[in-house]
């Protein structure tokens, strides 16, 4: 098969690193992709926005199948268009990417449906926005209803907070388009988890579970990113609590979007909250692989991930089953210092190569390219996904963290702590 892969970070570079193994590949693309991915594959220059442009290229190169990694292009129908030529493409087509792509749909198929979530309302208006907030209290959460690149999520402790968040939305366009509509909801207690299951328009197949940290420093203190580290399995996730998420949220979802007109296809990425008498409610779906929750799922999978996605495409998930090793994936994210704010590109990464030939470890590539001299520069926000495979969470940890001190790049910074929900306690 030839195989284009769509985006440029860690987690494209997992899942091609995963397609780059199977013995049913013959040719592997990504767009854009990264130095990392570019030691697996061929990169291609065209962005995963640039809809014409792949689609053109998945024409020219008669490409068996299309992955696409991020959510934009999802809901901007490239796997829509990709069809609409006759070639195969993983991920739901846009129709179905309203899961992710608006945050009011999702609330109101959860309410339509009866699938647990927190309690809500939709606002377009700011004074009426701000006058629920006065009447509901705080904590409180206010969401932008489109995609807003990760930052279109306020946890507001005070009312204050919370009106602010509405005014920069709907009277400042903080967001733009996507800021237009908020919903406001409740504030959930819990314990998160990342849920994913692969999807075929029918059948969904739970994967593994795992847990992601959001926050940029250590004791989970200082601004939401886009997840500094992950680990599988997440010990939370017990095979009963995700037979539940499965029961409740993942398949009344799948059934409804069917019902509904919306066949959902490709990875459903199911955030969920597990209140403390241990009942999950959908936080939030994502229509696509956890970014780096995917690098650790991708290093426990010992199945070939490829006709897996193929099934998942042709509706015939049914007769798959999929086998996962009982050890734990630790990803620990290396990202430039300022990230998730302002930060500086083009520094230089040095020692990777130490790390070549450990077993049970690999180093991911987020934000990374190639200089015409050979040298390893960062290009990104999140830069190295440092991941390794061992016996407990503990083990892989370490392993983690002694892969890291290796590594010569003093403009990054990592937490130390991913993992800690995960120990012994
Ligand atoms: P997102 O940017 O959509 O990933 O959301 C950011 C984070 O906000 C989530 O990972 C949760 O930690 C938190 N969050 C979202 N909704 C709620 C809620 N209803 N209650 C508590 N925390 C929430
Ligand atoms: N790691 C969180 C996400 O991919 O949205």
């Amino acid at each position: 098969m030839k195989v284009l892969v769509v985006g440029g970070g860690g987690r494209e570079h997992a899942l091609c690193w995963a397609i780059a193994a199977s013995p049913l590949l013959d040719a592997l693309f990504c767009a854009p992709g990264n130095a990392g991915i570019a030691e697996l594959a061929t990169c291609v220059d065209i962005a995963a926005e640039d809809i014409d442009a792949l689609v053109a290229f998945a024409r020219e190169q008669q490409i068996d199948l299309v992955v696409v990694g991020p959510e934009a292009p999802l809901v901007a129908g490239l796997v829509d268009r990709m069809e609409s030529h006759g070639i195969r493409a993983f991920g739901p087509r846009s129709e179905a990417a309203i899961l992710e792509g608006s945050k009011a749909f999702m609330k109101d198929l959860c309410d339509r449906h009866g699938i647990p979530t927190a309690a809500y309302a939709r606002f377009r208006d700011a004074e009426a926005a701000k006058a629920y907030v006065r009447e509901q209290g705080a904590p409180i959460v206010v969401k932008a209803d489109g995609l807003a690149a990760g930052k279109g999520v306020t946890v507001a402790q005070t009312p204050t907070e919370a009106e602010a968040a509405i005014e920069a939305a709907l009277s400042e366009d903080a967001f733009g388009a996507a800021g237009a509509e908020l919903v406001i909801e409740e504030f959930l207690e819990g314990e998160e988890a990342s849920f994913f299951a692969l999807v075929d328009g029918v059948t969904a197949l739970p994967l593994a579970g795992a847990q992601d940290h959001k926050r940029a420093f250590d004791g989970d203190a200082g601004p939401n990113t886009g997840g500094m580290g992950a680990y599988s399995p997440a010990p939370l996730l017990s095979d009963a609590l995700a037979e539940r998420i499965m029961a409740e949220i993942v398949r009344p979802t799948v059934a409804a979007m069917k019902a509904e007109g919306r066949q959902y296809k490709g990875v459903l990425y199911a955030g969920v909250m597990v209140g403390p008498d241990g009942a999950p409610k959908l936080l939030e779906y994502n229509v696509r692989f956890g970014d780096p929750e995917c690098q650790a799922l991708m290093m426990r999978l010992d199945s070939d991930l490829l006709p897996a996605l193929v099934a998942a495409c042709d509706g015939v998930l049914e007769s798959l089953t999929l086998r996962w090793s009982d050890k734990t994936a630790l990803s620990v994210v290396l990202a430039a210092k300022g990230y998730p704010g302002a930060y500086e590109k083009g520094s230089e990464i040095r020692g990777l190569e130490r790390l070549t030939d450990i077993p049970d470890l690999e180093v991911f590539h987020a934000g990374t390219r190639r200089e015409a001299d050979g040298s390893l520069r960062a290009a990104g926000g999140r830069v190295l996904n440092v991941t390794a495979l061992a016996d407990d969470v503990t083990s892989a940890r370490t392993a983690a963290y002694a892969a890291i001190e290796r590594i010569d790049w003093p403009e990054g910074f990592c937490r130390r702590d991913i993992g800690w929900r995960a120990l012994p306690r």
